[in-house]
């Protein structure tokens, strides 16, 4: 809700910050190069969008390598995922993925997406950009990071978020799945930390050469990076659109919640997501140089129209099914 009226509170006010683009599906499969490098198949299903240099192992500068990208800004070939959402049919148990639709924000619509998610680039919060206080740093080649864990039994911390969709409100931002059926789908948000070590490109656990100053939810403004982390890149947040109401009619009244990610979890929210950085020289930086742009329109940064994003693909590297009505999750039986 707090993002929401940000959104609206920036309409009167002429004061913007941020960079934030549609990216279609590029593709959805097992594979995962930050977790699982190497492995085909990975663990679990992956939704998966932009630049076609995705791979079961990936190194070096990404952008390098891609030919193309799923999203509206043509230098950025960074790879972006979440597990997928699957219905868990209550009586017979088996499992259908539940499509994604287009993230359709306040401003400016969805551009013609296919599926996919948006992605925020934000250097402070959605209305100032403090860069005279704080300069940002671009993400360097190689740069990959996770937020959140699917193992997680507890309630995640601050930024991983479900909402349920109504007509046009998104309703609060909730620690976990909805408990009652969504008539406009379920909307999830992920931010990512924005405090980096600024030496290490990755750490063991993916997570421990950054440092997350989130203290409060949606798009609040970014507090001082620790002198451990004391590099402050982009805040990188995904927002998706799981088209949960084809489903509802299956749910029956009183029931709990049947929607479950691709690793159906330990009763736990389990949300997390995966960013590989990929933008092409140094397109991020002078996107997040410059001062008080905002959504599409940092600088002159490259656009392409979504109908030609969406031409992007990879091929499926992995070859099992993961769509219609399955007995079992990929990778779970
Ligand atoms: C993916 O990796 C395989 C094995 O290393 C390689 O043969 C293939 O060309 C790669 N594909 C892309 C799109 O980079
Ligand atoms: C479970 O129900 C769905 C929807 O009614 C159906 O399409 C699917 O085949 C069923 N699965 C089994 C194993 O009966």
């Amino acid at each position: 809700m707090r993002s929401l009226s940000a959104a609206i509170a920036l309409i009167a006010a002429p004061v913007q910050a941020g960079l934030r683009f549609p990216c279609s599906t590029l593709t959805v499969q097992r594979l995962d190069p930050v977790v699982e490098p190497g492995h085909n198949p990975s663990a679990h299903v992956h939704h998966i969008v932009g630049g076609n240099a995705f791979n079961a192992s990936m190194t070096g500068d990404v952008a390098e390598r891609a030919t193309c990208t799923t999203c509206q800004m043509a230098e950025d070939f960074s790879n972006y995922w979440t597990a997928t959402l699957y219905f868990k049919h209550p009586t017979n148990g088996s499992y259908h993925r539940v499509p994604v639709v287009p993230v359709q924000p306040l401003l400016g619509g969805s551009n013609g997406a296919s599926g996919g998610l948006t992605v925020y680039y934000t250097q402070f919060d959605l209305s100032k950009d403090n860069l005279k206080q704080q300069p940002i740093k671009s993400f360097q080649p190689g740069f990959r990071m996770t937020v959140g864990s699917p193992t997680t039994t507890s309630t995640p911390h601050v930024g991983l978020r479900y909402q349920c969709l109504t007509g046009t409100s998104r309703g609060a931002e909730m620690p976990d799945f909805p408990t009652k059926p969504c008539s406009g789908g379920i909307f999830t948000t992920q931010h990512f930390p924005s405090c980096w070590d600024g030496v290490n490109l990755d750490s063991p656990d993916h997570q421990s050469h950054m440092y997350n100053t989130i203290r409060s939810d949606g798009f609040t403004n970014a507090p001082a990076c620790p002198s451990t982390h004391p590099v402050r890149v982009p805040q990188v947040t995904f927002e998706t659109t799981w088209d949960t109401s084809k489903f509802n009619s299956l749910w029956p009244s009183g029931a709990p919640n049947p929607f479950v990610w691709s690793f159906e979890g330990s009763n736990g929210p389990g949300t997390h997501a995966d960013y590989m950085f990929g933008w092409k020289g140094d397109a991020l930086q002078k996107a997040m140089d410059k001062s008080e742009c905002f959504y599409d329109g940092c600088g002159s940064i490259k656009k392409q129209a979504m109908a030609d994003a969406n031409r992007c693909t990879v091929k499926d590297m992995v070859g099992e099914q993961v769509e219609g009505w399955l007995p079992a999750l990929p990778g779970m039986a």
